[in-house]
């Protein structure tokens, strides 16, 4: 292990916790990764040395001292998001918020009322939509699967001159590997729409994310790197920021209130200020700059190039058992952040089996997801419908992957 990844995991505490006396084996980590100290440690210093409202309600420096530290949370998590200015950054509590945002805000015209999804899309970004199309507000479209892939001739099929808005995950949560999100930038653009990318678990061990791939817009979450829980934001490029209508407003997002002989009016801010409504997270955007400064300083190529040999050494080991069968698409799988595996072995059950990682290792807590990961479309499209998913961060070793593999060998030589 590369020592600035060695001195990046003297961040996480949990690691050195004992769960009922045994060690934490964590491959949990696209569900959420384990907390930072120096993100907790930032949080807690703005509560207790800041902890006032930011904003420009109010004209004291206490005020200002705020706005001006929040200001430069929106500018660390623009540039990293690939934004062409922090004025493109909306602060939300994660890619949930982010896409029930996008979606309520969403300028669809009946000329331009489709939506088309990939088929891995986490039902964090799907659902939103489904509910306006089951409102009967717009038309939803969902792109085939192909080895476990985005089938991308069978999405650029599907947009066309109704497309509003292509919606592509940047790396799946559940079959793992990457997608193309130039090439879904390229088939959105070249047909007039949108694309929005998420990129909740891409962004923790790429450092980067879909705006920089010519995405319009594109979102992650704070805690799935390392931030405080709550923390987020959504990308919006200019052009399609100011298209957006208001949808969550409340104090902030307003220039005015008028009064006239037709009632009461609101005249809305433009910009990133008229979707951040409310008293804001200000604490957690600190958590969360200071979380994406450990990471940077760390090296987000160091990151990539560790996590890479995880996954690929989990497909070595993983492809030798017998009674498992790996799902994904073996040549993409190193450049994601997790391997899924599904039972094709007789009297195999997932829920045992998860019961068993929990109780029956000695000495370790074995911490893996099973089930349908939020993810039903990729679930109901390849006919799947769970799988025990390992997934990993820079604090994992091959020794995690390979406890996990001899563990599921013995419950396998039980059946
Ligand atoms: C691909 C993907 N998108 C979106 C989400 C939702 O993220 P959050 O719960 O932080 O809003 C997740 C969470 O697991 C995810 O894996």
């Amino acid at each position: 292990m590369k020592k600035n990844i060695a001195a990046l995991n003297s961040e996480f505490p949990t690691l050195n916790e004992r769960f009922g006396g045994r060690r934490l084996v964590y491959l949990d980590s696209a569900c959420t990764v384990l907390k930072m100290r120096c993100a907790a440690d930032a949080q807690r210093r703005h509560m207790l040395l800041l902890g006032g409202c930011g904003g420009k309600r109010s004209l004291h420096s206490l005020a200002s001292a705020m706005e001006e530290d929040f200001y430069g949370a929106r500018s660390k998590v623009a540039s990293f998001m690939g934004a062409e200015s922090p004025e493109e950054i909306i602060f939300t509590s994660g890619v949930t918020d982010a896409a029930n945002l996008l979606a309520n805000a969403f300028p669809f015209t009946p000329l331009r009322n489709e939506v088309v999804f990939s088929p891995l899309e986490h039902n964090a970004v799907f659902l939103p939509f489904e509910r306006l199309a089951a409102a009967g507000r717009i038309k939803i479209k969902v792109a085939p699967l192909k080895d476990f892939k985005v089938d991308m001739g069978g999405l650029e099929k599907l947009v066309g001159a109704k497309t509003a808005l292509v919606c592509v995950t940047h790396a799946p949560n559940i079959f793992g590997g990457t997608c193309d999100a130039a090439a879904a930038a390229r088939i959105a653009h070249a047909a007039g729409a949108y694309l929005f990318c998420d990129d909740a678990q891409y962004a923790p061990s790429h450092g980067r994310c879909g705006a920089a791939d010519g995405a319009d817009a594109c979102a992650f979450s704070g805690h799935k790197l390392g931030a405080p829980y709550f923390t987020g934001a959504l990308c919006v490029k200019k052009p399609l920021l100011g298209r957006l209508r208001p949808w969550r407003v409340g104090g902030g997002t307003v220039e005015s209130v008028t009064r006239s002989a037709r009632g009461y009016g609101a005249k809305y801010l433009g910009g990133y200020q008229g979707f951040e409504a409310g008293v804001q997270n200000y604490s957690g955007a600190a958590g969360l700059a200071a979380a994406l400064a450990r990471l940077d300083r760390a090296g987000f190529g160091a990151i990539r190039e560790h996590v890479s040999s995880l996954t690929a050494g989990a497909l070595k080991a993983l492809d030798g058992v017998k009674g498992v069968r790996v799902l994904g698409d073996r040549a993409a799988i190193p450049d994601g952040s997790l391997i899924s595996i599904a039972p094709s072995k007789k009297g195999f059950s997932v829920p045992d089996f998860n019961l068993f990682l929990n109780q029956e290792v000695k000495g370790r807590l074995v911490a893996v997801r099973t089930g349908r990961h939020c993810a039903d479309l990729a679930c109901l499209n390849s006919g799947y419908s769970e799988t025990i998913r390992l997934s990993f961060f820079s604090y994992n070793t091959q020794a995690d992957t390979d406890c996990f593999v001899s563990a599921l060998e013995k419950y396998l030589s039980l059946l």
